[in-house]
């Protein structure tokens, strides 16, 4: 056996070595129990005394040589696999970050809050009232009587299981009371108005409050009407609240939302709840069409006695109108649908 072939063959091998696998194989084939080397020590029995002490030391020579190269190249091998890692584990903080979803207010919230802001800073409240109302607060308390043909305009969604609630038990004198049925039914408010009366009942005029709020209407829905909408309602008392102090009002608020001045012009109407009754339009600097914008007028003498006001002490206007609409107007919108939509690619544009 020749020693030193051994050695240079080991070291040829232990040189190629690409990993641990392959260097550990090369290890159990020289230094294994039944290696190359081991086998050289386990021939050295059937010497001469003298032979086994040579042959031995020049092995033990080998041996260490062998151990000592491989021991090199496991070295080589473990920081070549921990560059690998730190490379592959590295952080490159220079990269542009992962955008996060961030989410935005819808453009009816935005132009709800604009509203309310403007009707803030002229004295007005926001006040809210319930979607679930009573045909009491929605139609009866508002002059609407059951049998009225008026009631027609407001096309409801009556809920089922309304027989349970008591009725109306308001501390209106006798003499005020409009309808006197046993029980309420209940429905989805078709109008903000209902809440006119909710705040009448509990505070005494003077009073100014804006009421903005979703409403429903069972009807076929198109390019302008839904079955869901958002109105704002808007209601004045004092001793002489005229229909002055309403164009005054109304005035403002469109130069302020619509930032530049806007016209306006009544057009006689029909609500049950207000006498007189009008209709607003509106137009810009332009002087193009008039558009139609809301429905108003002066507070109807049975409205404030449903409420339990004294007609003959105040006197107020009211006026309802779209948000949605004025949304429409102010984003140039012309389908109302597309505010229900949830199309991320219309609301993305806010
Ligand atoms: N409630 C009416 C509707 O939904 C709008 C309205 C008209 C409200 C005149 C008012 C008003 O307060 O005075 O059609």
């Amino acid at each position: 056996m020749d020693l030193n072939e051994l050695k240079t063959r080991a070291q040829k091998e232990i040189r190629k070595a690409k990993n641990l696998k392959e260097l550990d194989k090369i290890f159990k084939k020289y230094l294994g129990k039944k290696g190359e080397i081991s086998r050289i020590f386990s021939s050295l029995k059937g010497l001469s005394e003298k032979e086994k002490k040579k042959l031995g030391k020049e092995a033990n020579l080998v041996k260490r040589e062998v151990e000592e190269m491989i021991k090199e190249k496991l070295k080589e091998l473990q920081g070549k696999l921990r560059k690998q890692k730190i490379e592959k584990e590295k952080i490159d903080v220079t990269r542009p970050g992962k955008k996060l979803g961030v989410g935005h207010l819808h453009p009816l919230t935005l132009v709800q809050r604009e509203v309310l802001e403007i009707f803030q800073s002229l004295g007005f409240s926001v006040v809210l009232g319930p979607e679930v109302e009573t045909e009491w607060y929605n139609f009866d308390a508002l002059n609407i009587p059951k049998d009225h043909p008026a009631r027609d305009f407001w096309d409801t969604f009556w809920l089922l299981r309304n027989q349970k609630i008591p009725n109306h038990k308001s501390q209106i004198p006798n003499k005020f009371k409009i309808q006197n049925s046993k029980f309420q039914k209940l429905l989805l408010r078709t109008h903000t108005s209902p809440v006119q009366i909710r705040y009448m009942e509990k505070h005494s005029p003077p009073l100014r409050i804006v009421v903005p709020g979703k409403c429903f209407r069972h009807e076929a829905t198109d390019a302008s009407h839904e079955i869901q909408f958002y109105q704002l309602e808007c209601l004045m008392v004092d001793e002489n609240v005229s229909v002055a102090n309403f164009k005054a009002i109304i005035e403002e608020f469109l130069k302020r939302f619509f930032k530049t001045k806007i016209e306006i012009r009544l057009r006689p109407s029909y609500f049950p709840f207000t006498e007189p009754s009008f209709e607003i339009d509106i137009r810009g600097e332009k002087k193009g069409n008039w558009t139609e914008l809301l429905g108003a007028g002066m507070v109807h003498p049975n409205v404030f006695k449903a409420a339990g006001i004294n007609p003959k002490n105040w006197q107020g206007f009211a006026f309802g109108v779209g948000l949605d609409r004025l949304a429409m107007l102010r984003y140039k919108i012309n389908d109302i649908r597309l505010f229900y939509s949830g199309d991320l690619r219309f609301l993305k544009q806010f």
